[in-house]
């Protein structure tokens, strides 16, 4: 296992680093959904919706979108049945996700890391495109581990590096020069979106993430790559005790 993860590395000062993603998160909502299907070319929602492939039934379910943004994900888990709880740090897009009507349930401003809720409090916990940028990962897990209930499900979707190498060159093109390019003249943020692609560049890979989630007592830990390898879903649950 890879143990250089690239949060480690700038990771002296995670709350600073957390700061700076608030910060950026909330300058580019206006934009955000829109940036969102056209970069991904509409493949976001698919695989938001892939994920309910690979989870169990969560109807009358407490669920937590954890880095829910505007709430695309929230609002498959509310059409799918479950109450959900949409947590999110940044205040802007907490009120996009509300504006839109796709947080339907308990919009939460609070830091992933330090979930607001008792042990054992959910059956699903959801966490789309959020986790790369989460400076403090280990205690991320732990904390998510906590509040899951036994038996409870956690879905990660995130993009990834992929595997084949055309693939990726051709990627890695789109990454460093597209994405900051169209990003930055429809956002006018083109730092964010240069950011952003970084962050997909560092980061660690499915078997680095299934490795640390079975450290942290996660069992069952599946992984579906999607649309040539460039997102993951993963899937795991807390053994039941
Ligand atoms: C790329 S967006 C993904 C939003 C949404 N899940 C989606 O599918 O479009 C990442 C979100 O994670 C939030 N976020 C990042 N780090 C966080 C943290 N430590 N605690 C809470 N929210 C965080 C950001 O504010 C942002 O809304």
């Amino acid at each position: 296992m890879n143990t250089n993860f690239s949060y480690e590395i700038d990771n002296d000062n995670p709350e600073e680093k957390k700061r700076f993603i608030k910060k950026l998160f909330d300058s580019i909502v206006p934009t955000y959904d829109l940036l969102n299907h056209i970069l991904s070319m509409g493949t976001d929602m698919l695989w938001r919706r892939n994920i309910f492939n690979h989870i169990k039934d969560v109807r009358d379910n407490m669920a937590v979108d954890l880095c829910c943004g505007t709430g695309d994900l929230s609002l498959l888990l509310h059409q799918k049945g479950a109450k959900v709880v949409s947590l999110d740090f940044s205040m802007n897009m907490l009120q996009k996700g509300i504006e839109k009507q796709a947080l339907k349930g308990y919009p939460v401003v609070a830091d992933a890391s330090r979930i607001p809720f008792r042990e054992n409090s959910f059956a699903a916990a959801t966490i789309a495109f959020g986790i790369r940028n989460i400076p403090d990962i280990d205690i991320f897990i732990k904390d998510l581990f906590r509040v899951l209930m036994p038996g409870g499900q956690l879905a990660i979707l995130e993009l990834v590096r992929p595997v084949n190498k055309i693939i990726e060159k051709l990627y890695s093109f789109y990454l460093c020069n597209l994405l900051p390019f169209i990003g930055g003249i429809i956002s006018g943020r083109k730092s964010a979106y240069r950011y952003l692609s970084g962050t997909i560049a560092t980061f660690v890979d499915p078997q680095d993430l299934k490795a640390l989630l079975e450290k942290f007592g996660f069992t069952d830990v599946s992984h579906y790559p999607q649309t040539f390898n460039i997102a993951a879903i993963i899937i795991c649950r807390k053994e039941l005790s």
